[in-house]
């Protein structure tokens, strides 16, 4: 039997557990303070019979960069351990952060980030819950600096970037950490889920040509690397 409530500081080392069993992407303690502590019943988990985190969704409430005035909901991080996917776990957290966000604050849109590789992800968000890709984020997974506004933000929280270090490498499966190398390269969708309906007339023509342009230059990116493996190896005697 899973419980599914809001997620308070005292579950950090178990979220960042969970975080660290399924994504690359790993986050400073500060950072799991400030969204937590900062935007309450936005950040939610799933925890077992025995209290094991096995399930979240880390949200926070941002204003945009450039109106200041304006807020935007952003999911910085989603993950379900592996035994309980399919199940339909990562869409109820999905909802009940939404339901929340949307009913504390006036929010725009809710934004999030994705590899474009991550087929489960790009699944559940694009088909299931109705987000639309905004933009391609180029080298999202490098370490890219940040703009002056979001680096104000994370000193004032006492570190330079929400992560902990630079995200690692996943493997062909999508979801084991590697060391990385300088493979890591990917790019990542920048998906947003209008709350109060597309300001611009919906593109879906040019959506579906930023997501062929971004799969392309993905399989071209892999295919490069895996010609570079082939030349490096000894060849047979
Ligand atoms: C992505 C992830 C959070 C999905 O969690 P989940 O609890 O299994 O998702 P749900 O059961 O709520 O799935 C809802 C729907 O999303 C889609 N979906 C989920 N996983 C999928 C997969 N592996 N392949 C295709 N579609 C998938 C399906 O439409 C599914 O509905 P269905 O099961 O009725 O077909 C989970 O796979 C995960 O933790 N992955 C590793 C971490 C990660 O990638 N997080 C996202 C970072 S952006």
């Amino acid at each position: 039997m899973l419980n599914i409530r809001p997620a308070n500081p005292k579950d950090i080392v178990n979220l960042q557990r969970c975080n660290q069993l399924c994504l690359p992407e790993n986050y400073v303690a500060q950072f799991w303070v400030h969204c937590i502590v900062s935007w309450p019943n936005t950040s939610f988990l799933a925890e077992d019979a025995s209290g094991r985190v096995v399930g979240y969704v880390l949200a926070s409430v941002e204003p945009v960069d450039d109106h200041p005035h304006l807020l935007v909901g952003h999911i910085n991080s989603l993950a379900v351990i592996r035994p309980y996917r399919r199940l339909g776990l990562a869409k109820r957290l999905m909802d009940i952060s939404k339901e929340s966000m949307t009913s504390t604050h006036y929010i725009q849109y809710i934004q999030l980030n994705v590899r474009i590789s991550n087929r489960a992800a790009l699944a559940l968000y694009r088909d299931v819950l109705g987000y639309t890709i905004y933009r391609v984020e180029h080298k999202y997974c490098e370490h890219v600096p940040l703009s002056s506004v979001k680096l104000r933000r994370y000193r004032k929280l006492g570190c330079e970037s929400p992560f902990n270090r630079p995200p690692l490498c996943r493997d062909d499966n999508g979801d084991t950490v590697l060391p990385r190398t300088d493979a890591d390269g990917e790019d990542a969708f920048c998906m947003r889920l209008w709350i109060h309906g597309d300001p611009s007339t919906p593109h879906t023509r040019q959506e579906k040509q930023t997501v062929l342009r971004a799969m392309f230059q993905y399989a071209s990116h892999k295919g490069r690397l895996l010609l570079a493996c082939v030349r490096r190896s000894p060849s047979p005697r």
